[in-house]
């Protein structure tokens, strides 16, 4: 991505409104170009967000569920950072939403739990929640 820079976490955590919280993602850059007006975008394999385009990830315990078209995404803000998931029960398909009381994201449709690494910890889903290209990074857009 041209125009991207890589910041400290201080840095990122300050402008995204988010201290006092750790990112857990492997990388995280600040993009300088515009989100071309979209909540959320896919570039290059990256999950593509601005704080200010989406307040509900602003705060620990806020979470919000993007459909980029090919893949529904769902971010969560807890206590370790920022996550990013696949919204999709690996059960059969429903959006799973983010309890931040129990740290874990749950499946209204027949009541799978996953924890916040996608780990199932309660059925009748198998499978695990699958990262959202956990070796790639979550990237966060200056406001
Ligand atoms: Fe999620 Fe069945 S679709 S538990």
């Amino acid at each position: 991505m041209n125009g991207d820079k890589e910041v400290s976490r201080r840095q990122l955590l300050g402008s995204a409104g988010v201290l006092g919280s750790a990112l857990v993602l492997s990388r995280v850059v600040l993009a300088q170009d515009e989100n071309d007006g979209k909540a959320a975008k896919i570039t290059d394999g990256q999950l593509v967000l601005r704080i200010t385009d989406n307040p509900e990830l602003g705060k620990v315990g806020g979470w919000k569920l993007f459909d980029l078209g090919e893949e529904r995404v769902i971010v969560a803000n807890t206590d370790k950072g920022l996550i990013a998931r696949s919204a999709t029960c690996t059960h059969k398909g429903c959006d799973v939403e983010y309890n931040p009381a129990v740290h874990q994201f749950v499946c209204p449709c027949h009541g799978a739990r996953f924890d916040e690494d996608g780990k199932v910890v309660r059925g009748p889903a198998r499978t695990n929640l699958p990262k959202y290209a956990s070796d790639t990074a979550l990237v966060i857009s200056k406001p």
